[in-house]
């Protein structure tokens, strides 16, 4: 028996940073092709804008970039893994955290790989980071979740469109969020959303899905509690899956109500908020979405510190997970909130014709050999396809 047992150390997020595409469009230009009110997508699906990459970007680019900040911060010397989360793929075989590896200038004793379920197998990465952490506090894991969100054209589907990045240090004494141990986890074979081998866009049964989270996030919540989680009432935020941001506030009532919850729905509304600016702005990206719920709340104005956060994370097909994290004292020191914002401002405002344009483009480049036009303004750049090997490239080269 083992009698030199210490308490296990706090685990957690580090440091957290996101990047997106080049471009953005209102999606007033999208309601006027489809012919219905801007309000439908401004209020009926909490939407606004979605980001749109130029065509020298795309999940590989959009990682590289979020990460970059990490690993000038804190060095490559303590990191063993990278796992590089996403839904769209741009290979069947490598992982396209390998590219990441090779751009950011990692070590080669690092283990790379990629994980997909959906818009959930980022928390899987999370979850698998923490226990690789609290078996060697000496080591570190950089999560990474990229997605560019694509439905089929002219679909109720296509305003849920969106593209972004999240990278995330997970570490030992971590500087933002302790993860807490309970989780809560459910699987469920249900055909809410996929995209089969031939496809390049997602096939969706979108009424299906809805009620597939719901039920998912009720299923997750239960075996969270039974496992030790926290009360709904002693959750101080919660942070969704946010396909888009009205979802969140769509889930959060139904669970609230799902436990008997006295808060009323102007309290629940206000719990959801606060998670919804980046996700808002920038639409769907799948696996980044939880996480940048977590980034609007942490760059909001409220001193979170000692707060619980509760995350419930949704990945069609169905798996979901609920976890819980307390925002750790001194976390703002951590942030690039005044980056963050830029960020979103910063991006070219794109018309309906362009943006059309821009989806045409990203679908040929994945058949054809081609270069890539020099477009977007990140540090690593899609430079184009040769022989069937993508490459990739610092955008200074
Ligand atoms: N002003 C304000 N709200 C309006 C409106 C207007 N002029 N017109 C419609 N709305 C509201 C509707 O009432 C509805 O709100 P409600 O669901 O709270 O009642 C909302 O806008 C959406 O309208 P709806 O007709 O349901 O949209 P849709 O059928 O065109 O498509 C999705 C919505 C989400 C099903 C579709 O975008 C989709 O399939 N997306 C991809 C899948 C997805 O994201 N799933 C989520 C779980 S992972």
């Amino acid at each position: 028996m083992n009698t030199n047992q210490t308490s296990s150390p706090a685990v957690g997020i580090d440091d957290i940073a996101f990047a997106t595409g080049a471009n953005r469009i209102d999606l007033a230009e999208l309601a006027g092709r489809f012919g219905v009110e801007p309000a439908k997508y401004y209020v009926g699906l909490g939407q606004s804008e979605m980001s749109v990459p130029a065509a020298d970007e795309d999940i590989v680019t959009m990682a590289a970039a979020a990460a970059a900040p990490i690993i000038e911060r804190h060095g490559s010397d303590r990191l063993r893994t990278v796992l590089f989360a996403t839904e769209s793929g741009i290979d069947q075989s490598k992982s396209a955290g390998v590219y990441v590896h090779r751009l950011l200038g990692l070590p080669q004793a690092v283990r790379v790989v990629e994980l997909k379920q959906a818009c959930y197998s980022a928390t899987a990465a999370l979850q698998f980071a923490a226990a690789l952490v609290a078996r060697n506090p000496e080591e570190t894991v950089l999560v990474i979740a990229s997605d560019v969100a694509r439905y089929e054209l002219h679909s109720n589907a296509e305003p849920t469109q969106g593209a972004g990045a999240v990278a995330m240090l997970v570490a030992a004494d971590p500087a933002i969020l302790e993860l807490e141990t309970a989780t809560g986890v459910y699987t469920q074979d249900v055909m809410d959303f996929w995209r089969p081998n031939h496809s390049a866009t997602a096939i969706v049964d979108g009424k299906l899905s809805i009620s597939a989270y719901q039920d998912a996030i009720e299923g997750a919540w239960a075996d969270y509690r039974s496992r030790g989680g926290a009360d709904f009432s002693e959750v101080d935020h919660f942070c969704y899956h946010q396909p888009f941001t009205k979802m969140a506030i769509k889930a959060h009532r139904h669970l609230a109500k799902s436990l008997g919850s006295e808060r009323t729905q102007e309290e629940l509304d206000a719990q959801i908020e606060p998670t919804t600016g980046y996700n808002r702005r920038i639409g769907n990206s799948y696996t980044a979405s939880v996480y940048l719920a977590l980034l609007a709340l942490l760059d909001g104005d409220d001193d979170l510190t000692g707060r619980r956060i509760a995350f419930l994370s949704y990945g069609s097909g169905a798996v979901a997970e609920c976890f819980s994290g307390i925002v750790r004292p001194g976390y703002r020191s951590a942030l690039r909130s005044d980056a963050n914002r830029a960020r979103l401002d910063a991006r070219t405002v794109v018309d309906d014709a362009r943006y059309l344009q821009l989806l045409e483009d990203a679908a040929s480049a994945d058949v054809h050999d081609s270069d890539r036009p020099r477009e977007t303004g990140a540090p690593f750049r899609f430079a184009g396809v040769v022989g069937d090997r993508r490459q990739y490239e610092p955008t200074s080269a």
